[in-house]
């Protein structure tokens, strides 16, 4: 029994060595995430030392943190230039993108072609209710794809309306799905635990985040024992997606 019953965390699997975190509250003060630049200082420097290579910076962009572009980019300035100023030997690598909730705030910025991506492909992190899904998802996924960008949906494995199938549909459509490292450690729910085994188990995710708005909560993920066969699944994947950037 002992192979299959063990259990180790992430921080044994050494999963932050190269790790490039693609969703993260670390702009200070524009959303629910980190506050001041001297929290933001001390999270990409216990990054640094855990061996992270690159971090995605992606406020929530929404109805109740309506955060304009040409802000966020400010502020992503200030980021850089203080972080220029402690870096230590090997220096993370740092973007700005952002979250984006599918509300009428995100339907504005898609006409306006005003939005921050993950990349130079277009990719957009999009994001749902957990509870309630936007009126004609599928319709607005498939806009967002017909103006030219890829969609990224975030934590897809918390959404509790969504059912197996749906999770298809959308995979069929071409969307990438983004895993929050802390899913499959239970620290959500049970349920957001098993959807994430489950589209683990199915190879659905593309990207990895640890969705962090506080530096402590994403310690206690990396300490948190997982079964040996879902913490393989995760670092493949994260190996996966690293290589890929
Ligand atoms: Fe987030």
């Amino acid at each position: 029994m002992w192979p299959f019953t063990k259990r180790k965390t992430l921080a044994d699997a050494d999963a932050f060595r190269g790790f490039a975190d693609h969703h993260s509250h670390l702009l200070p003060g524009v959303d629910d995430g980190i506050r001041t630049l001297d929290e933001t200082l001390r999270a990409l420097k216990a990054y640094e030392r855990q061996g992270v290579a690159q971090v995605w910076l992606t406020p929530h962009v929404m109805e109740d943190y309506p955060n304009e572009t040409e802000r966020l980019k400010d502020k992503f300035e200030e980021v850089k230039e203080a972080y220029a100023g402690v870096a230590g030997a090997k220096p993370l690598q740092l973007h700005l993108a952002a979250e984006y909730m599918l509300d009428t705030v995100f339907a504005e910025r898609l006409a306006k072609d005003d939005l921050l991506t993950l990349d130079e492909d277009r990719h957009l992190l999009v994001e749902t209710s957990y509870f309630n899904p936007p009126a004609g998802l599928r319709d607005i996924l498939s806009d967002i794809t017909s103006a030219g960008y890829r969609p990224v949906l975030a934590h897809p494995e918390r959404y509790v309306y969504m059912e197996a199938y749906e999770y298809d549909e959308l995979h069929d459509m071409g969307v990438k799905f983004q895993l929050n490292l802390a899913s499959p450690t239970g620290a959500y729910s049970p349920e957001a635990q098993r959807n994430a085994e489950m589209l683990l188990k199915k190879g659905y995710y593309d990207l990895v985040g640890t969705d962090m708005h506080r530096l402590r909560s994403t310690r206690a993920v990396l300490a948190q024992p997982i079964s040996s066969s879902v913490l393989g699944r995760i670092t493949d994947l994260i190996q996966k997606q690293n290589k890929h950037i």
